[in-house]
């Protein structure tokens, strides 16, 4: 089992590489253009600075090291910064991962773990969410990773390919070792924005929207602790090992919390009042989103580590609290 992460260097990738290190016989291979990832969030593994455009170092890499399977991270996440450049999403995210995929039929690599995002579903029809929900993303982020799902089944019927993916609710939380955690340039996520404003380390934490029709009027989310959704990835590269057939798993906890929730339980956990105040809408933002899981619970046997909000904050405290700056590189 030698794998290639392609956005090893970044947040989620990060994490899913040490559990893949750590639980895996095989290479780990990191691949990263260093766009948005951190050299000092990569470890151990082998790492080749290299974009996923580059059809000669990329098919070079998976030759070099002998690479069977393929986690693809490589993509711009941010739901905000697509709607004001939308341009630069359908590139990366769309076209940059067609080249990936050519990539990996002309070297006969065939499995692939591929991030999605609950974003595919815009505005849903119905709560909690099930991978049969419709899906009508309400931002350009979310159809590019729409895009890529049609285009991916397309490429499984036709060419052999075989993927799961896994749509993430919202990532938070870092490894408990404290050395491996969240840091986005800019930062737009709201667990370690709050955490930040508790640490003076940002102006007010604004709270996009009071007017939404939930409990407290603020936009509900399923937040999902890394190193569970880094545990998903082990085991649906393990099923693509074993034969599985390509398939999309939903990746949340199920509980939906509010903005206004989930500062009150960092400041609870910090101990430390974030500064706030309430701004307008942001562009794209559905009101509520919560996972069912139970699919890849029933076909993979994935079950959460980390199900109390406070814990998975606590753990993302103790990342921010010991590096205020990031990884500072
Ligand atoms: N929020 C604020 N103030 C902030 C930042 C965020 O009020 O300063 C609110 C947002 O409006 C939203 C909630 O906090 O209601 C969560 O926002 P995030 O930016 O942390 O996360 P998103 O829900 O926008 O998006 C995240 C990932 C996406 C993924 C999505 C799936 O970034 O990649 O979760 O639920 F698609």
């Amino acid at each position: 089992m030698n794998i290639l992460v392609t956005g090893g260097a970044g947040y989620i990738g990060s994490h899913t590489v040490r559990l893949l290190e750590q639980q895996t016989g095989g290479r780990v291979v990191v691949y990263d253009n260093m766009v948005t990832g951190h050299r000092h969030a990569v470890k151990n593994s082998i790492f080749v600075e290299g974009d996923i455009f580059d059809s000669a170092r990329l098919a070079d890499t998976i030759k070099r090291y002998d690479i069977s399977s393929v986690v693809h991270f490589a993509a711009y996440s941010l739901v905000g910064v697509s709607m004001v450049n939308p341009r630069e999403y359908y590139h990366n995210n769309v076209v940059g991962t067609l080249n990936l995929l050519d990539v990996m039929l002309e070297t006969g690599v065939k499995k692939l773990v591929f991030s999605s995002t609950a974003a595919v579903y815009g505005e849903p029809e119905s709560s909690p969410i099930t991978e049969d929900t419709g899906k009508s993303p309400t931002n350009v982020y979310g159809r590019t990773k729409l895009i890529m799902e049609n285009a991916m089944a397309d490429y499984s019927r036709s060419y052999g390919l075989n993927y799961i993916a896994l749509r993430y609710f919202n990532a938070c939380g870092a490894d408990r070792a404290g050395d491996i955690g969240e840091d986005h340039q800019p930062e737009t996520h709201l667990i370690p924005l709050v955490l930040k404003a508790c640490l003076g380390k940002t102006d007010k934490l604004k709270i996009f929207g009071d007017d939404y029709p939930t409990k407290d009027g603020t936009c509900v989310r399923d937040y999902i602790h890394v190193n569970d959704l880094a545990q998903a990835h082990l085991l649906a590269l393990k099923a693509l090992y074993a034969g599985h057939e390509s398939e999309v798993y939903n990746l949340g906890n199920g509980n939906g919390f509010t903005v206004r929730e989930i500062i009150e339980a960092a400041e609870a956990v910090t101990g430390l009042t974030a500064p706030k105040e309430i701004a307008p809408r942001r562009a794209g933002d559905p009101a509520v989103l919560v996972a069912s899981s139970e699919k890849i619970r029933r076909d993979l046997n994935w079950q959460p580590e980390y199900t109390d909000i406070k814990n998975i904050i606590a753990t993302a405290w103790n990342w921010h609290k010991g590096n205020p700056d990031g990884f500072a590189c």
